[in-house]
Order: C-alpha cells, then sequence, then structure tokens
C-alpha cells in the first residue's frame, strides 16, 4: 500500500480532461476523459494517481478519505480573462445600457471603462486589495482554482504599478492563484484623450501614452517581473486593440516592446471591431487572443494553425443584451484550441461564475457541455500559460480539485444562475 494524503473516491463521475500536455482541438474537445466509480490520490499537495476507485483503494492509504458517490469530480476551473482589481462600481452605465446606450458609446463619452479608472485611481492598495478579495471568494465558491487578473484601470505608471501590486498581493494572500497581466494599453486615459487641433491636422495624443507605455510602464513592469521567483514565470501583457482605443500599429508596438521586455503576450482582439489583431498577435506568438467576435475566416485558420488559445467570453454578449455572439463552433470545427471565460469586469462583464459562462457558451455558441468543460479547464490552463500544471487531474499535476452535487458533469452547464459545487480542493486542501 502507496500512502498518500488524500484519497477521494467512489464519484459517479470523475472527468480528467487530460491531454497529455497539449490544449485539446477538435474530437478532443469533447473528450472530458470520464471515469465511472472514479478516484484519485494526492499527496504533498500533487495528484499522485488517477483511475477506478477500486483499484486506487487498493493500492493507496490515506491520511483523509473522501466519500464522492453520487458525485462528480473535476479539475479545478482555470479563468483565464479578468479585470477584478477595480474600485467601485458601474450600476449608473447598467441602467443607461438598458435604456439603449452603446459600450463604445458610453466609453468615448468618458464613461465605462474611464469612471472605472477615476475610481480605481482614488482607493488605496489596502481598498483595492480588500475588494478585489472578495470577488476572488465569490470565484472560488463557484469553483475558480485558479485567476488571470488584468491591470488597466490605472492608466498612469502610479496607479497600474498599485493594480500589480494588488494582484500580487491577492496570489499571496488568497487560496485561489493568481496570474498576473499588465494591460496599461487598456483605454486611452483622460490626460491624453483630448484631440488638440492645429490649422492643418486634428491629433489625439493616445500616441504620446503609447510612448509613456513603452518607455517607462512596461520597463518598470519588467523590473517587478525579472524579481519574482522562477516557478512563477506566468507574468503577461495585454493590448485592448480596438475602435476609441488602440489601433494595430499602437498595439503592435506595445506588443513588440513586451515581448523584447521577456513578456508573454494576450491580447483584447475583434470585439467590435476587425482591426487586423488576431494577425498580428498570432504572429508575434501571442499565448491567448481574446473575444473573438469579428475574426475573420482566414485569421480562424491561421489560429487553427498556431499555438495560440482562443478565448471566446459569451458572458459579454449576454451582458450586452445581445443574440450575437463570437462563432466558437466555427472556431472548433475549424481546428481551433477555445477556451472559455467570464471576463469578470465591471463594465461589459460582471459575471463571477464560469458555469454561468459555460451555460451560455453551450446555448449561444453550440458548445457541448463536453466542450465546455474542457475549454474552462486544460484550454483554459493553457490560455494562461499553464497547462503543464493545472487544468486537469493527471499524475504530477497540482491537486486543485472540484466536487459537484451531481452524478453527470452535464447539469453544471443545464443549470443556470445556481451553484451545484459540494467542496473545492487547493493544492489537496479542502477550501470550500
Ligand atoms: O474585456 N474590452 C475591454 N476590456 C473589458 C471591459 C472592461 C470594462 O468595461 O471595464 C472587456 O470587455
Ligand atoms: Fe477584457
Amino acid at each position: 500500500m502507496t500512502k498518500c494524503d488524500l484519497i477521494i473516491h467512489g464519484a459517479n463521475q470523475l472527468l480528467t480532461c487530460a491531454s497529455n500536455g497539449k490544449p485539446k482541438r477538435l474530437a478532443e474537445m469533447r473528450n472530458v476523459g470520464l471515469i465511472e466509480n472514479g478516484a484519485v490520490a494526492v499527496k504533498d499537495g500533487v495528484i499522485i494517481a488517477v483511475g477506478d476507485s477500486d483499484v486506487i483503494l487498493r493500492g493507496f492509504e490515506a491520511a483523509k478519505v473522501i466519500d464522492a458517490t453520487g458525485k462528480t469530480v473535476s479539475p479545478g476551473f482555470v479563468e483565464c480573462h479578468t479585470h477584478i482589481v477595480y474600485a467601485g462600481n458601474r450600476l449608473n452605465e447598467f441602467e443607461l445600457k438598458i435604456k439603449g446606450a452603446e459600450y463604445l458609446e458610453i466609453l468615448a463619452g468618458g464613461g465605462g471603462i474611464i469612471s472605472t479608472v477615476r475610481q480605481t485611481r482614488e482607493a488605496s492598495l489596502a481598498d483595492l486589495i480588500e475588494q478585489s478579495a472578495k470577488r476572488l471568494d465569490k470565484m472560488l465558491a463557484l469553483g475558480t482554482t485558479t485567476c488571470e487578473i488584468k491591470t488597466g484601470y490605472g492608466l498612469d505608471t502610479v496607479t497600474e504599478l498599485k493594480m500589480l501590486e494588488a494582484i500580487f498581493e491577492l496570489d499571496k494572500t488568497h487560496a485561489v492563484d493568481v496570474i498576473p497581466t499588465f494591460l496599461p494599453a487598456h483605454a486611452v486615459p483622460p490626460e491624453y484623450a483630448e484631440v488638440q487641433s492645429s490649422k492643418s491636422k486634428v491629433q489625439c495624443r493616445s500616441d504620446e501614452y503609447v510612448e509613456l507605455i513603452c518607455n517607462e510602464m512596461l520597463p518598470q513592469a519588467a523590473k517587478i517581473k525579472n524579481q519574482k521567483p522562477k516557478n512563477k514565470d506566468q507574468f503577461f501583457v495585454d493590448v485592448f486593440c480596438e475602435k476609441n482605443a488602440f489601433d494595430l500599429e499602437q498595439s503592435r508596438r506595445v506588443l513588440e516592446t513586451a515581448k523584447k521586455l521577456g513578456f508573454k503576450l494576450k491580447a483584447h482582439v475583434d470585439e467590435f471591431t476587425n482591426l487586423g489583431a488576431a494577425r498580428m498577435a498570432i504572429e508575434l506568438g501571442a499565448t491567448s487572443i481574446d473575444h473573438l467576435d469579428k475574426i475573420s475566416d482566414d485569421e480562424i485558420r491561421l489560429l487553427a494553425d498556431s499555438d495560440t488559445i482562443g478565448v471566446v467570453t459569451p458572458t459579454v454578449n449576454f451582458n450586452f443584451g445581445s443574440h450575437e455572439f463570437a462563432d466558437a463552433r466555427k472556431l472548433i470545427d475549424a481546428g481551433c484550441a477555445v477556451a472559455v471565460s467570464t471576463d469578470y469586469n465591471p463594465g461589459s462583464a460582471p459575471c463571477p461564475s464560469l458555469p454561468a459562462a459555460m451555460s451560455i457558451a453551450c446555448r449561444y455558441q453550440k458548445l457541448l457541455p463536453s466542450e465546455a468543460f474542457n475549454a474552462a479547464t486544460i484550454n483554459a490552463a493553457f490560455a494562461v500559460g499553464a497547462g503543464e500544471k493545472i487544468g486537469s487531474l493527471e499524475v504530477g499535476k497540482q491537486a486543485d480539485i472540484l466536487i459537484f452535487d451531481t452524478g453527470d458533469y452535464r447539469q453544471i452547464a443545464y443549470e443556470f444562475g445556481g451553484n451545484l459545487i459540494n467542496q473545492v480542493l487547493k493544492n489537496g486542501s479542502v477550501v470550500i
């Protein structure tokens, strides 16, 4: 008998989402690695065996045993795209949108992201951490065990670095593992947005802000990155390439500078307008490109042939009351590795629930529950560059495990508005 710390056994369904070290594509996305009467054994926070309960119980002896009879066991959800460090709220805009205002219209009028920037600049570090930790609490209770978090509500050096500090502090103090993304190119800050007209030309000062990002903000963030321990080497730079935000050349300049400084890359592309950023980001080797509502067929083929993960955020469209969604069905059928995210943020998606995102993806983007599950676990892990460590129940991986109050995993996307979580384990310890 091999001694270990924990055995979970008797699961009606255990989903491994195992992928042999690669993100899932095509038919593999429909394979959740389902084991009936499944069990998992854990030692020192790491999975040491997965398989049939009778076999595991014969071979292993544990200090703690959890009987998961009648339940579903799965890897922890990986949330690969959020903006949850911010102060205040956007409840007024919720009402404006209900009355018909458009997202980009609100942004152009100095609201939207900019209204959150004002509130975030004013908040103290302690306040930011406290408000954001509550959002992580909600996510953990819904099964998220790793969460990427972006800056982007500072848009000046001091506040962007304050946001980074909040993100690192959350990683240290919260049960959820946090992956940092630096996003100073999220919107043009109010001090750079005014238009200066001379006799012959009208010039927006967004280019100047891009220079500030490249010459000051990214180098300072790189210093912080280089002080981080080797096992914490996931650190991304992202950009919002969109009308009224950053154009293709500005986005390229930011991402190329970030790449030279050793950051991994992400990009918000094709959310409202196709500016050609999908191709640009894929060619720069971005780990993920996110949103993809307006991606072209040529770009879909390029994505399918690349290692870049395509992240869809159906909660955003739902939140806008839209009936149009990124065509995730087409992306999967073309061979793209697709992940799903809530994009949890105060404006376009105030949603902490990955199961809710999966529910919407199934209904409006025509993903099967199996595809939605892989998209929120193993493929999302690859979208944050951590596919070797998390996202599936495989020997050697971190023991981030969910136990659901249902015997059939399909119910997790079938039900919406509830929470089927029974227990959450992080590194082999029960945290919920
Ligand atoms: O992913 N698109 C840009 N950023 C966010 C929205 C952030 C906000 O509205 O505060 C997004 O949708
Ligand atoms: Fe976003």
